[in-house]
């Protein structure tokens, strides 16, 4: 009877003792973890990531809470039924991510530095500034604090990119930003 190759066990210790390449493909990724992993500490400062590092634990009810009131505040007007909002500089922005929604819309000024509270109220969503490339993510229970100064007038436009559900892809935000 013909026996199947596939189906006759390994020998022994059959991975012993590695070959010469093996080592050699063993060590260079071993050595490109370890480098890989070195980056997280020295690229902040060598790259100038200014990440933030200032968030803490919300009610996300508060949140919600503290969001309209803020939006009720200092609202301007509206666009395509979300609430457009110009607050002062110095004052606590908040920016709320709900499935399938960003609020508010944030109208800003150049050259003016920003507080923004951002949190979600829901679940995990991804804030996307665009086309800048910014990238934090969004959690029910946390407000994550990000000081923004924008440098250039202009449209900016916010994406969900963490995948939150059926309307993911409709979930889009947007912040204005005034000479
Ligand atoms: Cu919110 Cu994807």
């Amino acid at each position: 009877m013909r026996t199947l190759s596939a189906l006759v066990a390994p020998e022994r210790v059959w991975w012993k003792p590695l070959g010469k390449d093996e080592k050699a493909w063993f060590i260079a990724s071993l050595l490109w973890c370890l480098f890989m992993f070195s980056v997280m500490w020295w690229w902040p400062l060598v790259g100038e990531q200014n990440t933030p590092m200032e968030s803490y634990r919300v009610d996300p009810k508060l949140f919600q809470q503290r969001a309209e009131a803020f939006v009720a505040r200092y609202q301007v007007g509206e666009l395509n039924g979300t609430p457009v909002v110009r607050p002062p500089a110095g004052e606590d922005v908040y920016l709320l991510a709900r499935t399938f929604q960003f609020q508010p819309v944030l109208e800003l000024q150049k050259g003016q530095t920003y507080r923004i509270l951002l949190s979600s109220i829901d679940m995990e969503h991804g804030f996307s500034l665009q086309p800048l490339n910014m990238n934090f993510q969004v959690l029910p229970g946390y407000v994550y604090v990000l000081h923004l100064t924008p440098q250039e007038a202009g449209e900016y436009s916010l994406v969900c990119n963490e995948y939150c559900g059926l309307g993911h892809h409709l979930m889009t935000g947007k912040i204005i930003v005034r000479e």
